[in-house]
């Protein structure tokens, strides 16, 4: 009999006896000693929810509309680099998974397959991450060949200037990643052996440029302060992806929800602000879209999914999510995704 799985932590324990040592560290490791990963996680659970009662909960809606398309539900893929360390088939079944289910993907820089042959099937087309590397000229091509394969939006991550402490797996990224054992296709051939995908001298003025390059929105991926959100508003960007890189950058002891409402405080509606980090169960979207967050993304959730069977585990793992999320709606009296609001939550008073 094949074997069920509940949850994500099924998922997360299959994917555990499935992986290569090296696989399984890179994927779960965090900065430092993980209190950061912890806390995006654990810091759901100090919101209460407050359903409504009576409400007609025999239809529901989760449909999200975002930059003029229409997806099946707010949950989102979040970018994760060197899928072929996870499964052979690595971006390319994330990709078939997230299109069957109506999924937004958003494809990394840094993964195997390039984003043409990730995105060639697709509609919508996946948004595209970009690592602005420190060879300009590459980056320019990168961005140009994207927008020409359909791309419509761009996710810049702004919180690599350099790579995090992780030490359980730093071995493993020289040899892997920077030495390029594994191919990155999006930038086979393209980089000397000086050059970097991360570019620790990137400032703001890389949006007018990127801008100059492309008609795609822009998105930034890795706001965590409220100062930061406000350049956001000042640079004329589309949207924020609140992340602290799933805590595999700074120990910051500061997870992705709390500084989501930092950031809404500031963005006050005028552009979507999107969540990553932590997300493991429906109430967990619940609480993100609750406090304000237009959409979530998942990162490891759906690598757990990969691990396990390639393209059917990630449909599996966003099923369970999907699966969750309405049933809560349901218990809480929510009927569409527009009706999500603070009210439903309530902050333990003792
Ligand atoms: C194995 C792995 C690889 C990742 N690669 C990228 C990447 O290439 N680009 C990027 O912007 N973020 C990357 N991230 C961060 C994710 O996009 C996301 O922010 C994070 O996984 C969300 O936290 P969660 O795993 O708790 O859902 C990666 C995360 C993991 C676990």
């Amino acid at each position: 009999m094949a074997t069920v799985f509940k949850n994500i932590f099924d998922y997360e324990q299959a994917a555990a006896s499935k992986l290569s040592q090296d696989a399984y560290e890179y994927l779960t490791g965090g900065a430092d000693d993980k209190r950061t990963i912890k806390r995006n996680a654990s810091v759901f659970s100090k919101i209460q929810l407050v359903p409504r009662r009576l409400v007609d909960v025999s239809k529901i809606d989760m449909k999200l509309s975002l930059f003029g398309n229409e997806y099946a539900s707010p949950i989102i893929l979040s970018p994760v680099g060197m899928q072929k360390l996870f499964h052979p088939d690595g971006a390319k079944a994330t990709a078939k998974a997230a299109d069957a289910g109506g999924h937004l993907m958003i494809a990394s820089t840094v993964t195997n397959h390039s984003y043409a042959t990730i995105a060639k099937g697709m509609a919508p087309k996946p948004w595209f991450q970009l690592y602005s590397t420190t060879q300009l000229e590459v980056t320019k091509q990168l961005i140009k060949t994207v927008e020409a394969n359909g791309c419509e939006v761009l996710v810049l991550t702004v919180d690599v200037p350099v790579v995090g402490n992780r030490e359980k797996h730093a071995k493993m990224l020289v040899e892997n990643v920077e030495g390029r054992a594994l191919s990155i296709e999006n930038l086979a051939g393209k980089l000397g052996p000086e050059d970097h995908f991360h570019n620790p001298a990137l400032t703001w003025e890389i949006i007018p440029w990127i801008k100059e390059q492309c008609k795609m929105k822009i998105i930034l991926k890795g706001i965590l302060s409220p100062k930061d959100a406000s350049l956001c508003l000042k640079y004329d960007v589309d949207g924020i992806i609140v992340s602290n890189h799933g805590g595999r950058q700074l120990e910051s002891d500061l997870s992705s929800l709390e500084a989501l409402m930092d950031v809404i405080e500031i963005t006050n509606t005028q552009i979507p602000v999107l969540l990553d980090g932590g997300i493991r169960r429906g109430t967990d979207v619940l609480k993100a879209l609750a406090l304000g967050a237009t959409a979530v993304c998942i990162g490891r959730p759906y690598i757990y999914g990969l691990a396990t069977d390639g393209a059917a585990g990630v449909f599996d793992v966003l099923n369970i999510l999907d699966t969750e999320l309405k049933r809560n709606m349901q218990l809480c009296g929510i009927r569409n995704l527009e009706e999500i609001d603070g009210s439903y939550l309530r902050f333990p008073k003792f």
